[in-house]
């Protein structure tokens, strides 16, 4: 767990956050032991910036993908933080509801929860396939 944490720390060092100034990473590890990070992204407009999450999801997608086990999330200014809704709903697309997420402050991970507990109910796009 201490990889995960690490890459989703290092992710979160590269944030480009300058509005906000509130850095946060993300790191996504597959059952073949791959770890897939990412940090936000903020830009002048700033409704069109994006998260960690989905910064993550993007190398995640682009390496091939493959069954999510662990997601860790990290945002210096706060400890514990959770993935925002949208991102909730954009992992679920490829999470499952064991998928562990590791909640953490700046030292390692605080709280560990199954995704489904963070995500319940969700929009399940089964039908649309
Ligand atoms: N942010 C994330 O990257 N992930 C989250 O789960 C919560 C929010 C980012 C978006 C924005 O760049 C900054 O944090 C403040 O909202």
């Amino acid at each position: 767990m201490q990889a995960l944490f690490e890459a989703a720390r290092d992710a979160m060092k590269r944030a480009h956050a300058p509005y906000s100034k509130f850095p946060v990473g993300a790191a996504i590890r597959t059952e073949d032991g791959l770890v897939h990070s990412g940090c936000n992204i903020e830009i002048a407009s700033y409704p069109e910036g994006w998260c960690a999450e989905t910064s993550a999801l993007s190398h995640y997608v682009m390496a091939g993908g493959g069954r999510i086990t662990d997601i860790a999330v990290i945002a210096e200014k706060m400890a514990g933080v959770t993935p925002c809704g949208g991102c909730r709903q954009r992992l679920a697309e490829f999470a499952g509801p064991d998928t562990r997420l590791h909640l953490c402050d700046n030292d390692g991970v605080v709280e560990t929860i199954r995704f489904e507990d963070i995500f319940p109910r969700g929009f399940d796009g089964e039908t649309l396939r």
